[in-house]
């Protein structure tokens, strides 16, 4: 718990006094020591958290990785269907989808690797390289452009010391800017990793690093 809690501190719908953790809200199978299995049924095709450290040379579906590949495929009618959480499960385990991770994936479901660098590079969701361990994606459109986002971007590369887009050398933080996440009655909004940060000014930014720092993940 931080000592003065944010307004929303950072689920999306806790607009009152809350100061809940990732944990407390989605259940801890679902954070940073998730099974390598999936936990429960319904998270085998859930986007990745980028919080446990990764691997990007890690063999691709082996193992309990293997497992949940397959068990993808039996929740589609066609193995094209099941493209997108196949990308999510290879990221989850290596960081990112490389063009290797894209090609491995082609091969498994009978597709062009053209097709699949197409749907890859489509959503921004799926990291074409690696990241921190907490992704801070600052809205920048309109709404939150209007009340202060370049300030709030600033804030964050200068406490994080990179440029947009670069890893910190503590390996915490990558900052980029993202376009409008939804949230545009609470400018200015940032989402990291999963978790979305609503009303930032840059004066939090520090306040808001150090705790996800101090959560250690
Ligand atoms: S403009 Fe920032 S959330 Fe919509």
């Amino acid at each position: 718990m931080s000592e003065t809690p944010f307004r929303n501190p950072g689920w999306a719908g806790n607009t009152g006094e809350f100061d809940l953790t990732e944990e407390q809200v989605r259940g801890e199978d679902f954070v940073g020591d998730r099974p390598a299995h999936g936990g429960h049924a319904s998270g085998a095709g859930a986007m990745p958290y980028m919080l446990a450290e990764k691997n990007p040379d890690v063999a691709l579906f082996e193992g309990e990785y293997q497992e949940r590949f397959e068990k993808i495929l039996t929740r589609y009618p066609t193995k094209q269907a099941a493209l997108l959480p196949a990308l999510g499960l290879a990221q989850e385990i290596r960081g990112y989808v490389s063009p290797d991770s894209m090609d491995r994936v082609a091969e498994l479901l009978d597709l062009s690797p053209a097709y699949v660098r197409g749907v890859a590079t489509f959503y921004t969701m799926y990291n074409k390289r690696p990241v921190g361990r907490h992704l801070v994606q600052v809205c920048t459109n309109i709404s939150c452009n209007l009340n202060g986002a370049d300030e709030v971007v600033e804030a964050f590369l200068r406490y994080t010391d990179t440029e947009l887009g670069e890893t910190s050398e503590d390996g915490h933080f990558t900052v980029i800017e993202a376009e409008c996440l939804a949230a545009c009655g609470f400018p200015t909004c940032v989402q990291i990793n999963s978790r979305y940060f609503e009303n930032v000014t840059p004066d939090q930014v520090p306040q808001i690093c150090e705790r996800l720092k101090s959560e250690g993940k």
